[in-house]
């Protein structure tokens, strides 16, 4: 009998990253859905930590703190909703203050190794989506298959002027441009897991393509690495 018939079955791996509002998440939710695999939002998880932060008063740069909420957040995910004990949190976390603590938390390396086992929990059979932003890089270095999704910093401003307007929350698209230039900034310039294209990833810019468009090409994608 062939060995690799009795081996376990690895648990595959596609590791989506990029920028802020480049539309991973609902890229890397459908390619999950696709597939049949799970879907790991870490994102969520920098944005939970910036709620309980925000929420107990705690100051941005005292990390002991911060890295010690990050490292028991009472979260679930059930359903598309995200849940902060019993509360389910999933708008609250959405906001653009909740996003800009975010990052200032991700920043430090502490809070990063404080969320590490939880991300590498949501690797289960028989396959995992990974969106984030050092998903290629860091949690997963060893992903099947590895995709820097970007879009053109106006078109993601674009994108989330108008995700807000259908809210019914009024926005400033200038403001948001700048909003999306700074955290951009602060994610690929940090020390601890800064934002970049992992050497081995595939750069899938979205300026032009649709949700679908671009889901279909990170199928194929996995196609040629027969993820399937
Ligand atoms: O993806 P999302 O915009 O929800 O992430 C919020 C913030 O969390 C990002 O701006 C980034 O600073 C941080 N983040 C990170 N590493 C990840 C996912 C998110 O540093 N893997």
């Amino acid at each position: 009998m062939d060995l690799q018939d009795i081996s376990p079955k690895k648990t595959v791996v596609i590791a989506i990253d990029g920028p802020t509002a480049s539309g991973k998440g609902t890229v890397a939710q459908r390619v999950a859905d696709r597939l049949g695999f799970h879907y790991l939002d870490s994102g969520a998880l920098y944005r939970l930590t910036a709620l309980s932060v925000l929420r107990a008063g705690i100051a941005e740069d005292d990390v002991g703190a911060i890295a010690s909420i990050a490292g028991s957040l009472p979260c679930s995910f059930k359903g598309g909703s995200i849940f902060l004990g019993c509360e389910d949190v999933s708008e609250d976390i959405r906001t653009e203050e909740a996003g800009n603590m975010a990052s200032k938390v991700a920043a430090h390396q502490p809070v990063r190794d404080a969320l590490v086992a939880l991300q590498l929990s949501f690797c289960q059979p028989p396959g995992l989506v990974a969106d984030g932003r050092d998903m290629g890089t860091v949690i997963f270095p060893n992903a099947d298959a590895k995709i820097f999704l970007t879009a053109s910093v106006e078109v993601r401003a674009q994108r989330r002027y108008k995700q807000l307007l259908e809210k019914g929350v009024s926005a400033n698209i200038d403001i948001l441009r700048k909003d999306l230039e700074e955290r951009d900034r602060r994610d690929s310039e940090r020390k601890s897991s800064p934002l970049k294209p992992a050497a081995d990833a595939v750069i899938l810019d979205s300026s032009d393509l649709g949700i679908e468009e671009s889901v279909q090409a990170i199928l194929d994608i996995c196609m040629m690495k027969n993820i399937r």
